[in-house]
């Protein structure tokens, strides 16, 4: 049984940990290589001290997903954008991201914001095309990473 909750401290090197290693395997190739390294030393739990990894990650709008005491997955942002959204490639396409994103969704709009807004990864397009986000520009690449601008009203 998969849990979603509130991001807690607790969480903080896990949650930066999934967000490293799914990076990795599914997106690596979408960033140059000084954006792979400049990613790392801004969340890898080795280069970033815990109070600051913790104060990074602690954003407004935060839920991980559980399962058996593990993390596997995490939505964070302001709440008007979507910073992060990660899901353990052993489950992914079984709707985890989708009940993330949910989440954030409901919060964000229970908090007063019109439109949420995310950077989305190459990859993750047609996931947020599911979800309902429209692209709002071309391909970009800031700090070396391939992104599509998406929104979706709320
Ligand atoms: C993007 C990501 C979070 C999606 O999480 P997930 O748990 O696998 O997605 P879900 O199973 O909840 O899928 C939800 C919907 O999106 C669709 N979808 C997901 N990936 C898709 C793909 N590659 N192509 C087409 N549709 C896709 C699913 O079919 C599903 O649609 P449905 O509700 O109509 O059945 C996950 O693939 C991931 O972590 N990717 C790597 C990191 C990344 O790119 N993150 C985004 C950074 S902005």
């Amino acid at each position: 049984m998969i849990e979603i909750r509130k991001f807690s401290k607790k969480d903080t090197t896990e949650v930066a940990l999934l967000m490293v290693n799914v990076y990795k395997e599914f997106n690596r190739e979408e960033a140059t290589k000084s954006g792979w390294e400049d990613y790392l030393n801004t969340v890898h739990p080795d280069k970033v001290p815990f109070e600051k990894l913790y104060n990074k990650l602690n954003k407004a709008v935060a839920f991980v997903a559980i399962d058996r005491g593990k993390v596997i997955g995490i939505v964070r942002g302001t709440p008007e954008r979507i910073n992060s959204l990660f899901v353990n490639g052993k489950y992914q396409g079984k709707g985890i991201g989708k009940k993330l994103v949910g989440k954030f969704l409901d919060a964000a709009k229970k908090l007063g914001v019109k439109d949420v807004r995310v950077r989305s990864s190459v990859l993750a397009v047609p996931f947020y095309k599911a979800m309902g986000f429209k692209k709002t520009t071309g391909l970009r690449n800031p700090h070396g990473m391939k992104m599509y601008n998406m929104k979706r009203l709320l």
